[in-house]
């Protein structure tokens, strides 16, 4: 087919030098050894972590010792850490401009210390397990560093001090059965995700990569637009939506643009821990309002407290008691609102999910003087890590949203509020909410059912009409935060509804999630929670739970072995 010379190959549509084929064949026999071939075809390894190394010549100690000090000493004070790739020793010695043998050999005596391994095919490694007698010294170390509790560094703000006294309200995927905060994860449709995100990185290229508007990808606010106008009855224009990080940043942004230091605010109680801490951040008063079978019991605050600059509440389900407030309870709030000349603060973060009645309408969507922000999130609808979430607000609030938004982090990844937005607008999330529904409908069935046949008389469970989780009330002579506690002793996850109190509520209960479990999980968990509850009334492990103690595994009753 090709004989001497500059001859071509006859493939249909290809022609190449048959020299050129010889030769990539004879590289491809030899492409362990060849380094032209490992140099075109074979994937680098990534370099390793670029180290930095004070090498002083006029030292008296030798090149040698000072490589192997200098990564000693970045190995016990934890700068290098257990199982990180150190880099290679042609490039550390080309950074550190030592000859690669000095390198070779500090590295050598590392390996044959126990502080660094040597893995074939993946170079030298900082080792996994470092003997105690050397950790010891890494703390001591780590002190002398400064991040420990130096003499002589200065404070953090008064501002900082009371930030950090904020309680960390995320729930973590990782805990037990019936733990509140996440929806059913191993429902998001990833696989679409990643097809989506490819498709649009591939149409929009270039144009993702640069800073972005800070109020939210332009195709991504209309999508929201149109999706609250149509499924929550919010009106607004696409102008008014401004995308946050969650609605955490939205609710931060807010606390900071409407409130002035010791202005009023009013907050449900029991209330969300994230709009508690976001107020609180804004240097507010919080004055706690009483929560009723109506939602939040206005009046009580219109003649008790003083008049609020901003209302914050969750209508559509409270959290965490889960009552929808009426319409009748909606226009008093407003009105009291405009009287007092204050802000409201609808957080609707699971309005979405809502089974026994057709959803209500928004608030914003009955308020006549633009005094509600209105607040929703994708944490539940999609899932926690993508961070987005949306603040409807007020025609001039747009910019000092905008503004405080821009000054905090600039804006949200494109990328991500691009895919959002094509998710949406192409029809994605409209049919995964439904799936959803239907999903979570039949996993409180579940719950209920399980709670009917095994916690009777030891808690009630009150069916939620949305979200994705139920209050149970204690039988009485129950604590929430030691049945809690019983419960976590039987890996069974629930928050005490206590936890969420600001003044005076004073119902033990706990919440119970259904949405992130399956059935089979939901019945584990509540067997589990019937025994740790049982045992609590009958005066079992008391001390120890109360004390705070995880009490020895008690062998699960019959009903528990699911
Ligand atoms: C009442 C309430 N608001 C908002 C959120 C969502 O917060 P984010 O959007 O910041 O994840 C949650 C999440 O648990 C919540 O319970």
């Amino acid at each position: 087919m090709c004989g001497r010379g500059w001859r071509f190959y006859e493939w249909p549509g290809q022609r190449a030098p048959c020299r050129v084929i010889y030769l990539l064949q004879w590289l491809h026999y030899k492409r362990r050894f060849h380094p032209i071939y490992r140099a075109t075809f074979v994937p680098k390894r990534p370099a390793g972590i670029p180290v930095t190394l004070p090498l002083d010549a006029r030292s008296g100690a030798t090149l040698q010792r000072q490589v192997y000090d200098g990564l000693r000493a970045a190995i016990l004070a934890g700068r290098l850490r257990p199982g990180i790739r150190l880099p290679s020793t042609r490039s550390l010695a080309a950074d550190l401009a030592v000859a690669r043998n000095t390198v070779t050999a500090a590295f050598g005596q590392l390996v044959a210390e126990g502080y660094a391994e040597a893995r074939v095919g993946a170079g030298t490694v900082v080792a996994r397990a470092l003997p105690d007698d050397l950790t010891k010294v890494a703390a001591r170390l780590a002190l002398d560093n400064g991040t420990g509790p130096a003499r002589n560094r200065p404070r953090i703000s008064r501002r900082g001090r009371s930030l950090s006294a904020a309680r960390v309200c995320c729930d973590f995927p990782t805990r037990g059965p019936l733990a509140a905060g996440c929806p059913a994860l191993d429902q998001v449709p990833l696989d679409l995700w990643g097809r989506l995100a490819m498709r649009v990185g591939r149409r929009l290229g270039r144009e993702l990569l640069g800073h972005g508007d800070p109020a939210g990808y332009p195709p991504l606010r209309k999508a929201i637009a149109q999706y609250v106008a149509v499924s929550r009855g919010v009106r607004c224009a696409d102008e008014q939506i401004v995308v946050t990080s969650g609605s955490q940043q939205a609710l931060f942004v807010a606390s900071q643009v409407l409130l002035d230091p010791d202005d009023v605010a009013w907050v449900e109680d029991p209330a969300y821990p994230g709009t508690v801490n976001a107020l609180r951040a804004a240097g507010a008063r919080l004055v706690p309002i009483p929560v009723d079978a109506e939602g939040i019991d206005v009046r009580f605050g219109e003649e008790r407290r003083p008049a609020p600059r901003v209302v914050a509440v969750t209508p559509s389900h409270q959290y965490p008691l889960g009552v929808t407030m009426t319409l009748a309870r909606r226009l008093e709030l407003l009105r009291v609102a405009r009287r007092a000349r204050a802000w409201v603060l609808e957080d609707d973060y699971d309005s979405e999910f809502r089974y026994s009645s057709r959803p209500i309408p928004a608030l914003q969507g009955l308020d006549q003087d633009g005094r509600v922000i209105y607040l929703g999130t994708f944490s539940k609808t999609l899932f926690p890590a993508l961070r987005l979430g949306y603040a409807v607000v007020p025609a001039d609030l747009v910019h000092p949203f905008t503004a405080v938004r821009s000054v905090l982090d600039v804006h949200s990844p494109v990328l991500e509020q691009a895919v959002l937005a094509e998710f949406i607008t192409a029809g994605y999330f409209e049919r995964h909410l439904r799936r959803m529904r239907t999903l979570y409908a039949e996993r409180q069935q579940v719950l209920l059912e399980e709670a009917r046949r095994h916690l009777a008389g030891l808690l009630e469970l009150a069916p939620s009409g949305a979200g994705l989780q139920c209050v149970g009330w204690l039988a009485p002579g129950l604590d929430d935060q030691i049945a809690a506690r019983a419960a976590a002793a039987h890996d069974v996850d629930v928050t005490p509804v206590s936890r969420f109190a600001l003044g005076r509520f004073s119902r033990p209960g706990v919440l119970l999630s259904f949405g992130a479990f399956e059935p089979r999980q939901i019945r584990a968990g509540v067997q589990r929670l019937a025994d740790a509850l049982r045992d609590l009334r009958d005066g079992g492990f008391a001390d120890e739970v109360t004390a705070g103690r995880k009490p020895e595994p008690t062998p699960h009753r019959k009903s528990a072995s699911a």
